[in-house]
């Protein structure tokens, strides 16, 4: 006999809920590239040498021009298409390893050592060069992809998705990061998944009982009740819990038992930023902005901005403290990172794979997943619509 859910079933097993594959490809992601990522920290990109990074599968090479200015270009020379970034950058320009050509800034070819000090072919005449597709003059050589760029909060970010002027948002603030009174410092974590694994991992309570426990929360049997709000392109989860309270370190965050204020928000399309604030002096803040590599891979760059509610001086204190709170947030995410891995190990074991099914407690998931496959297939329209709703789970 025919199961009457079979018609569901069926549509379960052949519509996934993510696609990894094609939201880390320049070519399928759709309108995902018309957003700033982060490419680097401002740190990473020290005068006078390459970087490499890969977004979205495409490999770039990244390096300051005579001014500071941060410049992406694609990584791969015109010649042999070796890699840029294995090569040298010197007056702002950047050389290839294998024979020498020398890119500027706007990508294109400048100096090629094999031309010699006139920099133009010699013997072979224009038709020679014409009937082998060969060039007489470094001009005449083409041009590299070049990718706009923007520093900012101590982040450098890149546009991949054509001309800058198409982003569909500016390049996110990092919280805080401006303000005396809060201390921020960067954590940049390889995670083994995709984006929206990812932030949807960096939103997520429920797990913090089991992939943390003890470190952060523990199991208590506790009812929470939870505001989901998507609208404009974000998902803000405010939690309703008078008496939540986080484990380890949040102690020295609130020493006089202040009630905690705890929000998820995620931004389109691969930002988190979770808050916990404890009166109006205390509060910890983690901003998370995922960059994808390939399908399964990622770099985060994650924000801490943190303040204490402490009367001595600021610097002191959060000086004092700094490596405490780091090594514990480097633990937490190391489970993270884990955690993350189990889930690839599982999602890529054979085809079905990113198919997931969910209940009450995943409604802010689906959110962002709805709003993450309308980016992929294009963002054309209005997208989801906004929406408000009080949700209810146990931890
Ligand atoms: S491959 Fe780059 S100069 Fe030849
Ligand atoms: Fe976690």
């Amino acid at each position: 006999m025919r199961n009457p859910n079979d018609a569901q079933n069926l549509a379960l097993v052949t519509t996934p809920s993510v696609d990894l594959d094609a939201e880390a490809d320049l070519t399928r992601c759709g309108a995902l590239k018309d957003f700033w990522y982060v490419a680097c920290l401002s740190t990473d990109l020290t005068p006078g040498k390459p970087l490499a990074r890969t977004l979205f599968g495409t490999n770039v090479v990244l390096f300051r021009d005579e001014h500071g200015r941060p410049v992406a270009l694609r990584d791969r020379c015109l010649h042999r298409n070796a890699r840029l970034s294995a090569g040298a950058v010197f007056h702002g320009r950047i050389g290839c390893p294998y024979h020498g050509w020398v890119y500027d800034a706007s990508g294109a070819v400048v100096e090629v050592p094999s031309l010699g000090p006139k920099q133009c072919g010699e013997a072979l005449d224009a038709r020679g060069h014409a009937s082998a597709g060969l060039q007489v003059r470094p001009c005449d050589l083409g041009k590299l992809q070049r990718f706009d760029t923007l520093e900012q909060d101590g982040l450098v970010f890149i546009f991949m998705g054509g001309d800058a002027m198409r982003a569909r948002r500016p390049a996110f603030r990092v919280p805080y990061w401006d303000d005396p009174k809060w201390t921020v410092y960067f954590m940049v974590t390889r995670f083994p998944n995709g984006v929206t694994n990812l932030v949807e991992n960096f939103m997520d309570v429920p797990h913090t009982v089991f992939v943390h426990e003890g470190w952060f929360r523990r199991v208590a049997s506790k009812r929470v009740p939870a505001t989901v709000k998507r609208s404009e392109g974000s998902v803000l989860v405010t939690y309703k819990q008078g008496e939540d309270t986080v484990t380890g370190l949040g102690r020295i965050f609130n020493p006089g038992g202040e009630v905690m204020v705890h929000t998820d928000h995620y931004f389109v399309p691969n930002i988190t930023r979770v808050d916990y604030m404890w009166g109006e002096r205390s509060g910890f803040a983690i901003n998370s902005q995922v960059t994808p590599i390939g399908p399964t891979d990622s770099l985060v760059y994650t924000a801490i901005s943190y303040r204490l509610p402490y009367d001595l001086p600021r610097s002191l204190v959060a000086r004092a403290l700094k490596p405490l709170v780091k090594w514990y947030t480097t633990q937490v995410i190391l489970q993270d990172v884990e955690i993350m891995k189990v889930q690839r190990e599982g999602l890529l074991n054979g085809p079905g794979g990113g198919v997931f099914t969910g209940t009450e407690a995943d409604l802010l998931h689906s959110d962002i997943e709805s709003y993450r496959r309308w980016l992929r297939e294009g963002g054309h329209g209005p997208g989801p619509g906004d929406e408000e709703r009080d949700i209810v789970f146990w931890i």
